[in-house]
């Protein structure tokens, strides 16, 4: 009895011991500012790899019309590709914009992350004006009716921070006008423009009926959605919202995006995923600890992965209709084989499971697939502690 008890008592510690070392043996000790690239990339297992969409994109935008994928991505006169294939083969179908943007900011030619919404038969194809580093930007749309050949009427500016029409109201004043998306609120079917980046991170405010202009020049009715109150740097950007069963979840990106060639940041600074959500569109937006968006919360959904995915963001959600049609989650990722620079970003993506209402990407191009996430094998410093464990388990014994 007492041999028995003593076992059992041995068992519990040795299990208690393993429960304890076994996440820090997983983790990996880095090097910060390394130059050696694979110590900085050398990361988690934890998210899936990424299902390769075969295109080169930053801050790609993906709408599904008429069974047929069209990507938008930031480019020289913002680039338009289609495919029945989400992971292609792409072909290019055009651009938005026939020419230079209206908008006399960054460079005309250049414009950034798109995101096109349809509405009523029209398309509007939000962009971005900018520079790097830069809080002198503005936020412009194009229409369509029709994807597929059809010319884009290039409106200019809905909003403008720094400089420009309207830039001298709050919260103009202190955003920056980058990275937009649109959401519509399922109960008024008021359309909402969220947008922002690293100055006082990402806001919402209401658009016309018209979604050429905000709702009111005079006051914008603007709301806060993220924001890192104790972070001398904010890089929060490149929000998206999506709706589904009764949730709005905010995701945004959140590290730095670009200029690796440079310099890797400290590991785990680089651009990762994070969504929270809420009950109302308007917010306020909680993670899945309850952590205010807005006092620096946000789940990480998905980071850096299997030292392949480097840095993956600048991305969006494609409403999914079924359990064999799930949500899609697609980004921009750099993989570490083909290289850093802003042009080699690739397109990735994964089907979305939910557990508790919390979004999950999960591994694989199989939509019915969706079990957890199964964990890769042990890594050679979890065997080891669990072999010096047994070994003084039963030197103890
Ligand atoms: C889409 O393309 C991928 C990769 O080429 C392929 O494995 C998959 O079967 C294709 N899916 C469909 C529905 O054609
Ligand atoms: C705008 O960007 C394009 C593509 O990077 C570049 O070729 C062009 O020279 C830039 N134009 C200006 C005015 O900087
Ligand atoms: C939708 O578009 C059609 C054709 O352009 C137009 O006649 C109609 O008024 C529009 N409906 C709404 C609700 O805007
Ligand atoms: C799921 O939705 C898609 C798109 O609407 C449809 O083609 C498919 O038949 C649906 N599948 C099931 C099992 O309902
Ligand atoms: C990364 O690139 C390598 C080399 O081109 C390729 O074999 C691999 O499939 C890619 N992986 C992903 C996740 O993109």
């Amino acid at each position: 009895m007492y041999i028995l008890n003593s076992m059992m008592h041995h068992l519990l510690l040795f299990s208690i011991i393993i429960a304890i070392a076994a996440p820090l043996a997983g983790s990996v000790p880095t090097e910060a500012r390394g130059h050696n690239p694979k110590q900085v990339y050398k990361t988690t297992d934890k998210f899936p790899l990424a299902n390769p969409g075969n295109i080169p994109a930053h801050d790609p935008n993906i709408i599904l019309h008429n069974e047929n994928y069209y990507l938008f991505k930031g480019g020289i006169n913002i680039p338009i590709f289609k495919s029945a294939n989400i992971s292609g083969p792409w072909e290019k179908l055009g651009t938005v914009l026939a020419g230079d943007s209206v908008i006399h900011k960054g460079n005309r030619s250049r414009p950034w992350a798109p995101t096109t919404i349809e509405k009523n038969g029209t398309f509007y194809c939000y962009y971005t004006l900018s520079a790097k580093g830069s809080r002198n930007s503005a936020i412009g749309v194009a229409t369509t009716t029709a994807l597929d050949g059809s010319p884009w009427t290039d409106h200019g500016a809905v909003i403008n921070t720094g400089q420009g029409p309207g830039s001298r109201k709050w919260p103009y004043t202190i955003t920056n006008a980058i990275d937009a998306s649109v959401i519509v609120d399922q109960d008024s079917g008021q359309f909402y423009l969220n947008y922002g980046s690293f100055w006082h991170d990402i806001w919402q405010l209401p658009l016309a009926d018209n979604l050429l202009s905000v709702k009111d020049a005079t006051g914008p009715g603007a709301v806060q959605l993220t924001f890192m109150p104790d972070a001398k740097t904010k890089p929060e950007e490149g929000v998206w919202m999506s709706f589904r069963d009764g949730f709005y979840y905010v995701w945004f990106s959140h590290g730095n995006c670009c200029n690796f060639q440079k310099g890797f940041p400290k590991r785990g600074k680089e651009y990762s995923i994070r969504v929270g959500r809420s009950k109302n569109v308007r917010g306020p937006f909680e993670d899945k600890k309850g952590k205010s968006l807005v006092e620096g919360g946000g789940t990480v959904v998905c980071g850096s992965n299997h030292g392949v995915v480097y840095a993956p963001g600048g991305l969006g959600i494609l409403d999914g209709k079924n359990d064999s049609m799930p949500d899609i989650l697609y980004y921009h990722y750099l993989n570490t084989s083909i290289g850093f620079g802003h042009k080699q970003a690739q397109l990735g993506w994964n089907y979305l499971d939910y557990e508790d209402g919390w979004p999950v990407p999960f591994a694989g191009q199989d939509p019915t697939a969706n079990v957890a996430f199964v964990h890769g094998p042990p890594s050679w410093g979890y065997i080891a502690i669990i072999f010096g464990m047994q070994t003084f388990m039963m030197m103890w014994l």
